[in-house]
């Protein structure tokens, strides 16, 4: 099936001419970002999202992500061609439609597809021939054929032939300095020549490089493997952590001198479990597909199991060390610092500080948090009991109260020589206090 060559030239020249109007569906984490680059290439852009706070702050100019160039939103809206929209018409107007809603685990923990459902329902409800429907979700290998296509088609219209379909996975990693939307490759794939054309040709004018792939399950696998990677790295190196403290060997050490070789090695770092919407979700998808087709992933499963299990490890461990001192941990007062799942970010999905913070309570700790970037803790989906939580102040005496300090998270601009210098026990999941001289008892864990 192909689409008629006028339908596919009228795009492909819009495209060029930077007059394709660009809908994102969502404006999250990875909706915005794109949706300012987008428009920062020349581009038309309007975001869509249901959040009519969000709408609100994006369309105020706002500054809505702690780590934007300050004014960027601002400058965006006053440019005349970036606005956000609570309303679904907007689609019928678009020429390209970036989907960019959450892909979370169930409760069960199996993929959690129902926002996908939700945006194709809308997107197909305003679907127009010529239009370029592009999934940027991550979702198991068939999905956007088999779960967005069926839907989007049952207007009549056919993808290939009545309107383009593309995947392109997101590799955003906000708060990163190094690497933005623009830096980043974009992997394009599609199941036909045109649509993935069109898609290679539109993100060849948005970011520095793009690699078009031969299919849709492609693009989506692509995005699995690099996150199932990091999972077995990290559960290994957590594995490793404990293991070689157990012989007396520092694994800070030996990563940083093991990081020297100039191949075959990558470094990763222990840390207190996982977080974040992408690393804990994509190999639970892998996994969770591989079964689905009759086939397995039992290293990807065994280390997404055991970064799971990582939070509760930390916790019993606070308790052990709070035990060696004679100090049980019922009744014990913990501070925790940093709350968000990984530094510099506002962000505390899947947050493994959290789960800590829940397990010690459960013991009977007495917990608080420091964390600039949650003066209050927002009701989040695994934890929504926390909210309301406010971040407690650094002083030195609030520090040398604490019967047990833990780092859990090591933002910048956080005053460690103050905690090395007050507290009684800090407990450091992150290394982040090496070069300190800590005044009470310093343990890595
Ligand atoms: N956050 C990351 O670092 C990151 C990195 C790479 C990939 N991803 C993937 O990108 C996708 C989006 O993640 P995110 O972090 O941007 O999520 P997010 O929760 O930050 O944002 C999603 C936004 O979509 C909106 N939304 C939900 N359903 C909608 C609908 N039907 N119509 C309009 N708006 C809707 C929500 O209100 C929210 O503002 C996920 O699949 C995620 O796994 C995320």
């Amino acid at each position: 099936m192909t689409a008629s060559f006028s339908m596919y030239a009228t795009l492909r020249d819009r495209i060029a001419a930077r007059e394709a109007r660009v809908v994102t569906v969502g404006l999250g984490y990875v909706g915005l970002p794109l949706a300012l680059t987008i428009t920062e290439s020349g581009f038309p852009v309007t975001g869509l999202d249901l959040n009519v706070g969000r709408v609100a702050a994006v369309n105020a100019g706002e500054q809505v992500i702690s780590y934007f160039a300050p004014g960027r939103i601002a400058k965006a809206r006053a440019g005349g061609r970036f606005a956000a929209s609570a309303d679904p018409a907007v689609i019928a107007d678009a020429d390209i439609v970036l989907i960019c809603v959450p892909t979370p685990l169930s409760p069960a923990r199996e993929p959690d597809m129902s926002y996908v459902l939700a945006a194709a329902e809308t997107v197909a409800a305003h679907l127009r021939p010529g239009q370029l429907v592009v999934l940027e979700s991550t979702v198991w290998p068939g999905a956007t054929a088999t779960v967005l296509r069926p839907i989007l088609e049952r207007g009549g219209l056919r993808a290939g032939a009545d309107f383009f379909l593309g995947f392109s996975p997101e590799r955003e990693d906000p708060g990163n300095a190094a690497f933005d939307t623009k830096s980043i490759p974009k992997v394009v794939g599609a199941d036909d020549a045109q649509s993935r054309d069109l898609l290679d040709r539109f993100y060849s004018l948005i970011v520095a490089r793009t690699v078009p792939v031969s299919s849709l399950a492609t693009a989506e696998a692509v995005k699995l493997a690099e996150n199932s990677f990091r999972t077995v790295n990290i559960a290994l190196v957590n594995e490793m952590k404990v293991a070689m403290e157990a012989m007396g060997v520092d694994v800070w050490e030996v990563v940083a001198a093991a990081a020297t070789k100039p191949f075959g090695y990558m470094p990763f770092y222990p840390g207190p479990g996982i977080g974040g919407d992408c690393i804990p979700v994509s190999p639970v998808y892998l996994a969770w597909r591989a079964r689905d087709v009759g086939s397995e992933a039992p290293l990807i499963e065994l280390a997404a199991r055991t970064n799971d299990k990582a939070p509760d490890r930390i916790a019993d461990r606070v308790a052990a060390e709070l035990g060696q001192r004679g100090r049980a941990v019922k009744g014990a007062r913990v501070l925790i610092l940093g709350i968000a799942y990984k530094k510099n970010v506002e962000d505390t999905r899947e947050s493994p500080a959290l789960a800590i913070l829940n397990r010690l309570e459960a013991m009977g700790a007495a917990c608080d948090y420091h964390d600039p970037y949650f003066p209050v803790l927002p009701v989040t989906r695994d934890h929504p009991h926390l909210a309301g939580r406010k971040s407690v102040p650094l002083s030195q005496s609030g520090v040398a109260s604490y019967d047990a300090i833990l780092i859990a998270t090591d933002h910048a601009g956080v005053d460690y020589g103050l905690v090395a210098e007050a507290a009684s026990l800090v407990l450091d999941t992150r290394n982040i206090l090496a070069g300190h001289r800590p005044r009470g008892t310093y343990v890595k864990i």
